[in-house]
Formats: C-alpha cells, sequence, structure tokens
C-alpha cells in the first residue's frame, strides 16, 4: 500500500515537464478504472475527492475503497480533498489520512483567501499534509470562458498569495471551466499570463482545474442514444500538454470520467434493453473509464512510466 504525499511526485514531474492527472472518484468502479489504467502505465496517481463525493459515497468508504485498490496494485497514490470550502471539511479529510487537501477560498477577497489558506497550511503542514490553493476564478459551467465571468489570476499577485498563505500548489485561472461545455467559439487559453507567473515562480507547481478535454467519441455516443449533450466541449489535448511543459503538474479531470461513464451506460441500456443486472452495464462503464484514463496518462499527461 502506498498512500503518499504529492511532494516527490510533483519535483519530478516539474523537471521533467510532464503533469500527474488527478481523478476524481465517486464510486468503486470509478476508482478501479483508474487504479487499473495507472497500474497498466505505471503512473503516479492523484484519486481527488470533492465535497459531493464525500457526502454521496462517505469520506470512509473512499479511503478503504482506495486502500483495497492499493493492495492490488503498489502505485504511488495522493488521495486528495478537491476544492475544500472551508477549514473544518479540509481539517475532516486530513485527520481521516488524506496526503492533500485544496482550500479554496478562490471566492473570497484576496486577504480572507491568504487568512484561511494559511489556516489550513499550519493544521496540514504539522501533519505532513499537502495543500492546494487557488487564486483567480473560473468561469461556471456553460459560461462563455471570458474576463467577464472568470477573473484570470494576476501573476504578482500569485507571488505574494503563495509567500503569504504558504501553500505547497497554486491552481490558476488561465481560461479553462468546469463542466463539460467549455467553450463557445475556439478553445483559448492564456499561456502568456501562465508563462508569467510559472517564471515568477520557478520550481513552483501549477494546477489546471477544467482540464477535461470532453471527448467527442464520448458526446457522440450519449447523443446517439438518447443523451442531450449538445455543443459540449472541453480543452483540446495538445493545450493540457502545453501547460504540463509550463509548470502544471497536476491536471484535473472529473466531466471526461462522467461522460466515458455515461456514454458506455447509455449504449448499453439501447443495444441491451432486457438487461437488468447493474454488474453488466457496469463492468463496460468501467472499462470505458480505464480506457479514457490510460490515453490521458500515455498521451496527454506524460507520466507513463514515472510511478
Ligand atoms: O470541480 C468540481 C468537480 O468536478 C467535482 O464536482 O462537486 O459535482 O463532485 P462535484
Ligand atoms: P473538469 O470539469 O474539466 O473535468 O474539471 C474537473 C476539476 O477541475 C475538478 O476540480
Ligand atoms: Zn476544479
Amino acid at each position: 500500500m502506498h498512500i503518499t504525499n504529492p511532494r516527490a511526485m510533483f519535483e519530478r514531474a516539474y523537471a521533467e515537464g510532464y503533469a500527474v492527472g488527478a481523478f476524481n472518484v465517486n464510486n468503486m468502479e470509478i476508482i478501479q478504472g483508474i487504479m487499473q489504467a495507472g497500474a497498466a502505465e505505471h503512473a503516479p496517481l492523484i484519486l481527488q475527492v470533492s465535497a459531493g463525493a464525500r457526502k454521496y459515497a462517505g469520506q470512509n468508504y473512499i479511503m478503504k475503497l482506495v486502500e483495497a485498490a492499493l493492495m492490488d496494485d503498489d502505485l504511488p497514490v495522493v488521495v486528495h480533498l478537491d476544492h475544500g470550502p472551508d477549514f473544518e471539511l479540509c481539517k475532516a479529510c486530513i485527520d481521516g489520512g488524506f496526503t492533500s487537501v485544496m482550500i479554496d477560498g478562490s471566492h473570497l477577497p484576496f486577504e480572507e483567501n491568504i487568512a484561511v489558506t494559511r489556516r489550513v497550511v499550519d493544521y496540514a503542514h504539522e501533519r505532513g499534509v499537502w495543500v492546494e490553493a487557488e487564486l483567480g476564478k473560473l468561469a461556471g459551467v456553460e459560461e462563455h470562458v471570458s474576463s467577464e465571468h472568470s477573473v484570470y489570476t494576476d501573476p504578482d499577485q500569485a507571488v505574494e498569495f503563495v509567500q503569504r498563505s504558504g501553500c505547497d500548489s497554486l491552481a490558476v485561472a488561465i481560461g479553462t471551466s468546469h463542466g463539460a461545455y467549455k467553450f463557445k467559439g475556439e478553445a483559448k487559453l492564456d499561456f502568456e499570463r501562465l508563462d508569467a507567473i510559472s517564471a515568477l515562480l520557478p520550481g513552483y507547481p501549477l494546477v489546471l482545474h477544467g482540464a477535461s478535454s470532453v471527448p467527442q467519441e464520448f458526446v457522440e455516443m450519449a447523443n446517439k442514444y438518447g443523451g442531450k449533450l449538445g455543443s459540449a466541449r472541453g480543452v483540446p489535448e495538445d493545450m493540457l500538454r502545453q501547460a504540463a511543459r509550463s509548470g502544471v503538474c497536476k491536471i484535473n479531470i472529473d466531466s471526461d470520467i462522467r461522460l466515458a461513464m455515461t456514454a458506455s451506460i447509455r449504449r448499453h441500456f439501447a443495444e441491451h434493453p432486457e438487461e437488468f443486472d447493474p454488474r453488466a452495464y457496469l463492468k463496460p462503464a468501467r472499462e470505458a473509464v480505464r480506457d479514457m484514463v490510460q490515453h490521458k496518462i500515455k498521451h496527454v499527461l506524460g507520466c507513463s512510466g514515472k510511478a
């Protein structure tokens, strides 16, 4: 079993210009699919748990599922809280064995974001736990990504934020957004800004949220079998590769997992309407997650063989 702090993972990723995938987990099949992909590629993994996932599955269940998965595959795995809303939830996850937490104070005024992050850092560092924070705002689901809806991270503020809060990694806003509807027109990220932040924080690991690429094969499959996903669009894979070479050591992926599972289950239901054994549709759904994650590791993140 090998649940670890991400420090060594990020040091190597930064030095070699690749990123580690941070995949959101909500249930057994998702954890198994991701772990199978990581094992096949001998890749480091970050399994991240949102407040919603924690509420859905239970913190203890998720920890035990990850531990069980690690008995089969001895990989370095970080268990991370995604978008921790406050100190109390971060504390609960630290106390429960998470090796990394995100305190998301990005919606707060600058000084309040620093204060809550500092509080989490003080508690986490005494216990050897990593802290990710966020500065800047990502646009919400289905909003057009523009400065009207998102506030991109200011490079000078990022330096001050890191120094004063003591956070170990920083999520930056450069044009990505959560969900499956990221761009109405052409996909565009502010790489100049990313490079400026990275240049001011040499050696420091940055994080890219909202980094699903929304593979069109899943959108088309879901729509073909009764879904209504319209013009879902994500971050092109070459942009993610570029981010990984510009100081981004952690790339967050949730929507692509949802799409892979949902498209697969829709197809199964359409092709086997007589079926009602959940294993019959959860097995291909788990395989779809595995194949998608394996593709990311190998062809997008660049972390194959880096475990
Ligand atoms: O950033 C948000 C993640 O995709 C988690 O989403 O809060 O619905 O679990 P959730
Ligand atoms: P996506 O919605 O692009 O998968 O982003 C997930 C994320 O950032 C989780 O924190
Ligand atoms: Zn996020």
